[in-house]
């Protein structure tokens, strides 16, 4: 089936490491120009430089941290003048600490919300006028699925997908309008450059050996396994398409079936 994403102009945040540069790969595949963010230049370049000489399409890096507001500003700025316009916005860029509720601290989950929920926002409210004024858009928000899914030792990046469910739910029955069209894409467990440090900082609170700790998820997963990032990358670029414009106001998980509480009742056994 032919996406019609060919010529689509797209932005998407976090798109240097991990799912955000698969999802950045599958959208180039496909025949979109992407604008991509990330803090490190170094890093974001070279994602771009590699992902445009793969696809052929223009990657454009624009350097910026999205827990300020003046970066998400210059991101949307640059990456609409550079584009033309603004067909697919993808906010990826995030994550929040693990841990329970004990151990957290007060900047623990203002750190969490800050980039996971409020980078989301910022990007949000620079993109959405452009959108409305050009005619309609498409926004894919990658949250989690410890936000449908609570587990004890994920409360702050539950919190903050919550929170980030709620509002693509919400600018759904705002926007609608406007033609634009909202959809949350919610992992769970995938393999990313930074999934080791996730296990070791399982392992380490949950005194287990890093290799017990490394069969959680798995055990949690029905089909036995994690996802990788280029199943998250091919499932933003259906959704993405304007073939799915339909798909409004709602979400989507990829986490195999997992059965998250069973990661939580696998912790605590003896
Ligand atoms: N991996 C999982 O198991 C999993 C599960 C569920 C949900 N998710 C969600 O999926 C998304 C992607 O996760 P991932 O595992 O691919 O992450 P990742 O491998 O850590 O990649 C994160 C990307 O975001 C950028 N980034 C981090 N902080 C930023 C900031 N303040 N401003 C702008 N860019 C920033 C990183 O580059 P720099 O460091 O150079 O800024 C990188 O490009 C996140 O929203 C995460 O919460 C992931």
């Amino acid at each position: 089936m032919d996406l019609e994403l060919s010529g689509k102009k797209a932005l998407v945040t976090g798109g240097s490491e991990g799912i955000g540069k698969a999802i950045t790969r599958a959208l180039a595949r496909e025949g979109c120009d992407v604008v991509i963010c990330a803090r490190r230049p170094d890093v974001l370049e070279a994602a771009a430089k590699e992902l445009a000489a793969e696809t052929g399409r223009k990657i454009v890096p624009v350097a910026a941290d999205l827990t300020k507001d003046a970066d998400a500003a210059n991101f949307i700025r640059k990456g609409h003048e550079t584009l033309g316009r603004i067909d697919i916005l993808v906010n990826n860029a995030g994550s929040a600490p693990g841990g329970v509720i004990e151990t957290l601290s007060e900047e623990d989950w203002e750190k969490g919300l800050q980039l996971k929920f409020m980078g989301y926002v910022r990007c949000l409210r620079h993109a959405l006028p452009i959108m409305v004024k050009q005619g309609g858009g498409r926004v894919v928000n990658l949250i989690g699925n410890d936000g449908v899914k609570p587990s004890y030792w994920e409360v702050v990046p539950g919190a903050a997908n919550a929170a980030g469910q709620n509002l693509t739910k919400a600018l759904a029955g705002q926007y609608g309008k406007h033609n634009i069209s909202f959809v949350a894409v919610n992992p769970g467990p995938v393999r990313t450059e930074r999934w080791a440090g996730l296990v070791a900082a399982m392992s380490r609170d949950m005194g287990l050996p890093y290799e017990e700790a490394d069969k959680l998820a798995p055990a949690s997963i029905p089909l036995g396994r994690i996802a990788e990032s280029e199943e998250c990358g091919k499932l933003v670029a259906m959704l993405a398409s304007p073939l799915m414009h339909m798909v409004n106001g709602t979400m989507i998980e990829i986490d195999g079936g997992q059965e998250k509480a069973l990661m939580d009742r696998l912790r605590d056994r003896p």
